[in-house]
């Protein structure tokens, strides 16, 4: 019996290491799933941040800043912005970029661009992805007329059109993104399941190429994204008339 106390202690004890709970005020936490404010407010992890604190609220610094105790949405971005992706858990992936490629967004891929001969030397160098933002609407930062519009296509995977076109595909949604200031390129449509990146075998990856895939989340696919990894895209600002490519392709 005594022995058996023993054992079944031991298997305790280790319990308790293996989950290292913490305690926030009344409640005990785990630090992977939570973060403890001012001795007593906890705040879910997503996307591997601590979501941050404001007078009653948590909140993405993605998307909000808090002045004075009032939450206020981060300035849209006013020039053209690479992307990273951000999720300190999922360290093969956080601080890649992300990468057009094939008419769509990857993840930790290879930009793919194209300089028409008779352009030049006027071509961009076309090795970063580099995008801008306005108005709930994104397009690839390009110099070919007519632009490259951005778009979630019907499985809410990132496209882009391709030079000289204006195709979309049926079923595709065209507004709702936003880029914030110091902080992320949001997807609004959906009701803020955010974005998950897909490894290159799961459903919804990012095919031969080794690059992960990025899907925006919703109610009605959250389920077949079970292998996908929530992320933040960060913004990161470019000067002001700084032109990425030619085209994407
Ligand atoms: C892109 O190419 C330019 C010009 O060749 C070079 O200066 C720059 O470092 C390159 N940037 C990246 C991210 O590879
Ligand atoms: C969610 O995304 C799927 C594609 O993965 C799309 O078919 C569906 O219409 C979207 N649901 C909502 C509520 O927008």
């Amino acid at each position: 019996m005594a022995r058996l106390t023993l054992v079944a202690a031991a298997l305790l004890g280790l319990g308790n290491r293996a989950l290292a709970l913490e305690t926030c005020g009344q409640s005990q936490y785990d630090p992977a799933q939570y973060v403890c404010w001012n001795g007593q407010f906890l705040c879910p992890v997503v996307a591997g941040e601590g979501l941050s604190y404001c007078a009653g609220a948590c909140y993405s610094k993605f998307m909000y800043t808090c002045a004075n105790s009032v939450l206020t949405l981060l300035p849209p971005v006013d020039t053209p912005f690479t992307l990273t992706v951000s999720n300190p858990a999922l360290p093969t992936l956080d601080g890649k970029p992300v990468t057009a490629g094939g008419q769509r967004w990857t993840l930790g891929g290879q930009t793919s661009s194209y300089c028409p001969e008779q352009v030049g030397d006027a071509c961009p160098p076309g090795n970063i992805t580099a995008i801008v933002a306005s108005e709930g609407r994104a397009a690839m930062d390009v110099m070919v007329p007519g632009g490259q519009l951005v778009y979630l296509d019907p499985n809410w995977n990132v496209g882009y059109t391709q030079a000289h076109s204006a195709h979309i595909p049926s079923g595709s949604t065209v507004t709702g993104f936003a880029a914030y200031q110091g902080g992320g390129f949001v997807n609004l449509n959906g009701n803020g399941w955010g974005w998950v990146a897909c490894p290159p075998t799961a459903a919804g990856g990012g095919g031969g190429s080794g690059a992960w895939n990025l899907v925006a989340k919703n109610e009605t696919n959250a389920d077949r994204l079970g292998a996908c990894t929530p992320v933040n895209l960060k913004v990161n600002p470019l000067p002001a008339g700084t032109v990425g490519a030619w085209q994407y392709t």
